[in-house]
């Protein structure tokens, strides 16, 4: 039988024979011996010890089955293991040509995605995605909430048209899910709280480090709910979620060299900013917007925040921020106005500190279906693909609201990687679908 790396690597069985199964990660000949370390399927890298004779032949990423024994010496890279290789037996002797070295440039790493996903550091962000999949997961659960599973091909648009994916449904024109909301919206009534993690997809034409073309999406609605009670939601969840992380991964963020001091002081709650503060903060310190013909001009309210306002008002924050009561003409039709505010909708941004910017956005619903009517109109969206999402305002509408959550955003922020893309372990943008 053999051995995880991670398993051999122990007191237990120092001076016994074992066997291990795993790739050549780093290969060194000497006139007498080579030195091999060997990684294997879940991270655990260990240094092989074998005559040099007998490894003739062996390759970078070659799969090798080694039995040996086991010793400790404190000089031995990966944590004083070593193991002394009596035999080795080879699946498959791997091309010369590798193409993943020690230094490479990001474009390359992209393209060769399949094979960088054998990379250290992609081992490590794939632990710590799996974590914080798995304990958002477990949050619901454990609160009360019921998992469901919302539709990918869909007819209405929920955020706007400009990024739908068009798909040629059969003989109709159908779009990829840019959210499952206004499914979860359906569901309340007969499920109560529920969640789901589904792909979504935004054909967004900017190229950044926060957007991608596909992405995990973590949503959650209620029904009998108050704007504060999503709120506490979100405050609760994502500290769970990264108190959790932190632990469980301690390796794996510390081979990222992200230092998680800030990250443990990310408890509830979290400060509430309006949006009208925000604004007023924004222009005390001079912020400007770029007009569509390039002039620049003072920020007021009515416009939305992009990614240097967000950065702005998070840049000295230890913890996140929820921007509250954006206007309504700046969110989608289905945010509800404010009854005391006419204009606003009772809806938050979570903006994560230190300029990472809005990892979640949700808040409650228009319930009302002459105005929701109107908005989805307005929005100059046809009212005939949303026959069955007014008829929830038709039959029995309650107060309901909830939220999605962006889980590379979140991943962005946990790991600190420059680049979203890399929070995901085959990523679509406006330029790449392959690997
Ligand atoms: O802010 P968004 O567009 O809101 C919604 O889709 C709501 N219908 C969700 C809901 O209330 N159920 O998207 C929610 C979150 C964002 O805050 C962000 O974290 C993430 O999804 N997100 C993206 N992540 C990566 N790439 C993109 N292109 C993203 N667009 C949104
Ligand atoms: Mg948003």
């Amino acid at each position: 039988m053999s051995l995880r790396i991670a398993q051999a690597k122990s007191p237990d069985f120092v001076g016994k024979e074992v066997k291990i199964r795993g790739w050549v990660y780093r290969l060194r000949k000497q006139k007498e011996n080579a030195f091999v370390l060997v990684r294997d399927d879940r991270g655990g890298v260990i240094q092989c010890i074998f005559p040099a004779t007998s490894v003739a032949g062996l390759t970078i990423e070659s799969s090798i089955e080694v039995t040996g024994v086991i010793s400790q010496d404190a000089r031995a890279p990966e944590g004083g293991y070593e193991l002394k290789g009596r035999e080795v037996r080879t699946y498959n002797i791997a091309g010369a040509d590798y193409p993943i070295g020690e230094y490479q440039s990001d474009e390359l790493l992209l393209d060769k995605r399949h094979l960088s996903l054998r990379t250290r550091r992609m081992v490590a962000i794939a632990k710590i995605r799996a974590s914080v999949l798995d304990l958002g997961r477990r949050w619901f659960v454990d609160n009360g909430w019921m998992e469901v599973t919302a539709p990918i091909i869909v007819k209405g648009a929920v955020e706007g048209g400009s990024t739908l994916f068009k798909l040629k449904y059969f003989d109709q024109e159908a779009y990829l899910s840019q959210s499952a909301q206004l499914y979860l919206e359906a569901m309340i009534f007969s499920l109560g709280p529920v969640w789901s993690i589904t792909p979504s997809f935004r054909a967004e034409k900017s190229r950044t480090v926060r957007h991608l073309a596909e992405f995990s999406h973590l949503e959650a609605e209620a029904p009998w709910v108050t704007l504060e009670d999503i709120l506490g939601v979100q405050e609760k969840l994502v500290s769970h979620v990264i108190q959790n992380t932190i632990k469980q991964n301690a390796e794996e963020l510390a081979y990222l060299k992200r230092d998680v001091t800030d990250l443990k002081k990310i408890e509830p709650p979290f400060e509430r900013l309006s949006y009208n503060k925000a604004i007023e903060i924004l222009k005390s310190k001079g912020f400007t917007v770029t007009e569509q013909d390039g002039s620049k001009r003072e920020i007021r309210v009515g416009d939305d925040l992009n990614i240097d306002s967000e950065r702005e008002l998070t840049k000295d924050a230890g913890k996140p921020i929820f921007v509250i009561g954006y206007p309504i003409a700046v969110k989608p039709f289905y945010v509800k106005e404010d009854p005391e505010h006419k204009g606003t909708g009772l809806a938050a941004d979570l903006l994560a500190p230190k300029g990472f910017g809005e990892i979640t956005s949700g808040g409650m619903r228009e319930d009302d279906i002459v105005s929701i009517t109107e908005r989805i109109k307005k929005e100059g969206l046809d009212p005939a693909a949303y026959d069955w999402y007014l008829d929830l305002r038709k039959y029995g509408s309650v107060p309901h609201g909830g939220f999605g959550l962006g889980i590379e955003r979140l991943m962005r922020w946990i790991t600190n990687v420059d680049d979203i893309k890399d929070t995901v372990l085959f990523p679509r943008t406006m330029s790449r679908v392959a690997p």
